[in-house]
């Protein structure tokens, strides 16, 4: 008989349900702006200059719910939008001014998070870009309060909404869920040509879970182990959308274009809006789709977005509720008095290449794999049975394509994201996982799926689904040098579920 230490009990927690719901308005995150121009160390060139630090503050998500702190960028949670325009270079400096100790609880156990280190360090990296090595946010180029790091983003990429937010080595699940995470816009012309909503009529929606006391405060719960507090999955109690719980919304009956963000820590959504109208999705992580696809119920998985349009003409004097399953999460509220609508939705978006096996000069399959203690409870997850520290073992050439197959030997579904790229789904297949664990042998069970209407674009973040081979084909573009690939289950992450990888250089001669 194992003898458990009692488990410390949670804090009395606020009840969503028994609140009064959509008394607050939804809250857009303000555009970040320049300070000025700096000279770019690499090109030469005055280009835009940002300051975000990183701070506690103190937020209301609900009417009736006491401050909240955060950690976070600026002075909300979600930090100020980077408006961003494709080819055009920004640097940003990311100073940490957090206090010397964590609100949240560390593991000491886990790899990267020892004791002695400063507790409060970061690193900033934007989920997304096309950014070089050294601006990327290596998860160990961690800085303590006092320090700062300035990063350069070339942006040379199309449109799309990336998001930027903590990647410290062994805590970036706690520094995220204390709310170190924001939008970052890129916008090109091809995009603006489109004449989609914008303006006050583009809103992104950042969806975070977590766990709040009646106290207000932000509650991260632990293991029974009490030297290793790690817990395999964090979901919260209440919703955050932009920082609020249970928020309204005021609309015109027009369309209007939803800039949609699963920045939750473990919880996937699966969105969906009272009865009609459905989701009408244009584009994914990396931007614009083929087409719209009608999604009536969108499934978003942590660190992956959707660009929706919903139209509400028809639907003057409505409340329509925004749904997770049965959840509602907020409310909008159509106008009775008929608009004029003047943008568009084009029935085709842009051109997205069919994709072509034979471009690909190599496969590489790679396990996703839990090993649990004696209990059955998740000690770790590793991505093809490796730790953080083992030698890196994904070496792709810059500029070459590859199809990495994703087993997924576990029973959950794990997001998986590489940084710098961006890349094409194939399929998901189902597969024979004890002829994979036992045999080292890949047996399909069934056939291969091809991705849904609304993955078919550029990603950047993929659902590996359990029991099944996903395929996805990646061309290495941009920069050589040392970037990560890893689960956006940020407790998986954390836990040795990312791995280092590296583009190098194309042989000589
Ligand atoms: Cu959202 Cu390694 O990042
Ligand atoms: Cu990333
Ligand atoms: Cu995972």
């Amino acid at each position: 008989m194992v003898h458990l230490p009692k488990m410390k009990p949670a804090p009395p927690l606020i009840d969503p349900e028994r609140m009064t719901p959509y008394v607050d308005p939804l809250p857009r995150p303000e555009v970040a702006k320049p300070l000025g121009k700096r000279l770019n160390p690499s090109r030469k060139e005055q280009v835009p200059f940002y300051r975000i630090p990183i701070r506690e503050f103190f937020s209301k998500i609900h009417r009736d719910v006491q401050p909240t702190r955060f950690w976070g960028f600026g002075n909300s949670m979600p930090g100020p939008t980077i408006e961003a325009r494709s080819g055009e270079e920004i640097l940003i400096d990311w100073p940490n001014q957090l206090p010397a100790k964590h609100f949240l609880p560390i593991d000491h156990t886990i790899m990267g998070a020892g004791k002695g280190l400063p507790e409060s360090r970061t690193v900033v990296h934007v989920h997304g870009g096309r950014v070089p090595p050294e601006s990327d946010g290596w998860p160990e180029a961690w800085y303590a309060p006092g320090k700062s790091a300035t990063y350069h983003y070339p942006n040379k990429q199309d449109a799309a909404m990336l998001w930027y937010h903590d990647h410290a080595m062994g805590i970036n699940r706690l520094n995220i869920c204390a709310g170190m995470a924001g939008l970052y816009v890129i916008r090109d012309s091809f995009e603006d040509a489109l004449n989609l909503p914008k303006g006050e009529y583009e809103i992104p929606l950042v969806l975070m879970d977590r766990l709040i006391g009646t106290d207000g405060q932000i509650y991260y719960p632990v293991s029974q182990f009490p030297d290793a507090p790690w817990i395999p999955e964090y979901t919260g109690n209440a919703t955050l959308i932009n920082g609020k719980l249970l928020p309204y919304l005021d609309v015109e009956p027009r369309k209007y274009r939803f800039r949609i963000l699963n920045a939750a820590n473990s919880r996937f959504y699966f969105l969906s809006l009272g009865n009609e109208p459905a989701f009408q999705q244009i584009g994914t992580d990396q931007g614009l789709l083929a087409a719209p696809t009608a999604v009536p119920r969108l499934a978003i998985s942590p660190g992956e977005r959707a660009d929706v349009v919903v139209d509400f003409a028809e639907h003057r004097g409505e409340r329509i509720l925004l749904n997770n399953l049965f959840v509602p999460l907020m409310q909008f509220r159509v106008a009775s008095e008929s608009v004029a609508d003047p943008s568009a939705l084009p029935s085709t978006l842009r051109a997205i290449p069919p994709i072509a096996e034979t471009g690909a000069i190599r496969t590489r399959q790679l396990t996703l794999e839990e090993v649990d203690n004696v209990l059955g409870d998740p000690l770790v997850h590793v991505l093809d049975g490796k730790h953080w520290h083992d030698p890196v073992s994904e070496k792709p050439v810059l500029g070459t394509t590859e199809i990495w197959e994703l087993l997924n030997l576990t029973e959950d579904a794990h997001p998986i994201h590489l940084h710098l790229v961006r890349f094409r789904i194939l399929d998901r297949r189902p597969i024979d996982v004890d002829a994979r664990i036992y045999d080292k042998k890949v047996v399909y069970t069934g056939d291969a799926v091809p991705p849904d209407a609304n993955e078919a674009g550029w990603k950047d973040t993929v659902r590996a689904t359990p029991g099944a081979n996903t395929r996805i084909m990646v061309k290495f573009e941009g920069y050589t040098g040392r970037y990560v690939w890893h689960c956006h289950i940020l407790e998986h992450e954390d836990n040795e579920m990312m791995r280092p990888y590296e583009v190098v250089a194309p042989p000589k001669g």
